[in-house]
């Protein structure tokens, strides 16, 4: 059989080149960097700025059955970036699969926010990826699949290294005491990413631990994790209740060795 071609958008950045590592040697996959130029020898990368090149020109040449987006970048030009990606679709057997965020349910506080659970944001950030999600319900469900990822953590995370950055110059951390997220990790991610892809699924996934934590208690033991340090926490309180930040997995759920939970990430995850 032939191998399936994979085309990832954004596989210069830490989320993106996760997907690449995990996928590279199953797949025939090839990346976009955008001003990593460290990419520009490698025969499998095309430089792509969304704000002045047309994606059209790079699908034409690498014909992917699975495009994954995992860009950042100036927000109205994502937005067409993507309309051209739903075109794209449209027209070829490709499937999209893109890497929204938790914060599309931002708006929302009382409660985790499951699968079908209506969107609502009142982040710039949290409105855009609604905006291109809901551009992905338009087409047929079998050609796109949208993946709601909380903050990602790791050994190689910017989140970890910003706390060890901060821990090593003796700066204030900032902690949210009241509110209550879910978190994953890149190797996890990835590895979900990989299982979703092989089985073809499409539809709606939250790829977040199956548990939750406050955001204060899960830097706290991030750093507990790191070493002997004293840290100097600034809490930042932005409610006087306890705020959700969660998008928890209950009908598309992966199964149970894919799962992960807090402390797993804490224990096996975090550098010591
Ligand atoms: N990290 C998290 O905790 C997290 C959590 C939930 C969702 N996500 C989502 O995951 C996606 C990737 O996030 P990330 O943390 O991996 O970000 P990142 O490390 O900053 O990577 C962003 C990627 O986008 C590329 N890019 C930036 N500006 C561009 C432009 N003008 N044209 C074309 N490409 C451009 C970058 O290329 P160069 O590096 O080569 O410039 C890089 O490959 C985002 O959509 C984000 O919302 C991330």
């Amino acid at each position: 059989m032939e191998k399936k071609k994979i085309l990832i958008l954004g596989a210069s950045g830490f989320v993106g080149n996760a997907i690449y590592k995990e996928l590279c040697s199953y797949f025939d996959t090839y990346g976009t960097y955008f001003s990593n130029r460290s990419f520009s020898t490698n025969k499998q990368f095309y430089r792509y700025d969304l704000e002045e090149d047309d994606i059209f020109q790079i699908l034409e040449k690498v014909h992917p059955d699975v495009i994954i987006s995992a860009l950042r970048g100036n927000f109205p030009a994502q937005i067409q970036a993507h309309q051209h990606l739903m075109e794209y679709l449209m027209k070829s057997k490709a499937k999209l699969y893109f890497i929204s965020s938790a914060n599309v349910f931002d708006a929302y506080s009382k409660y985790p926010s499951y699968e079908y659970d209506k969107t609502l944001s009142e982040s710039v950030f949290g409105r855009l990826k609604i905006k291109i999600e809901n551009m992905m319900m338009r087409l047929p469900k079998e050609k796109t699949a949208i993946l709601r990822v909380p903050m990602v953590f790791g050994n190689k995370s910017p989140r970890v290294r910003e706390i060890k950055a901060l821990l090593d110059s003796n700066e204030p951390i900032e902690v949210f005491p009241n509110l209550i997220i879910n978190v994953t990790n890149d190797d996890r991610l990835t590895q979900q990413i990989h299982y979703l892809i092989n089985r073809n699924k499409t539809g709606i996934f939250h790829l977040g631990s199956s548990d939750l934590i406050q955001h204060e208690e899960f830097i706290k033991d991030v750093i507990q994790r790191m070493g002997n340090y004293h840290p100097i926490l600034k809490r930042v309180y932005t409610t006087n209740e306890d705020r959700y930040l969660a998008a928890l997995p209950k009908d598309n759920k992966l199964p149970k060795n894919l799962q992960i939970n807090c402390q797993e990430i804490i224990d096996h995850h975090i550098p010591v």
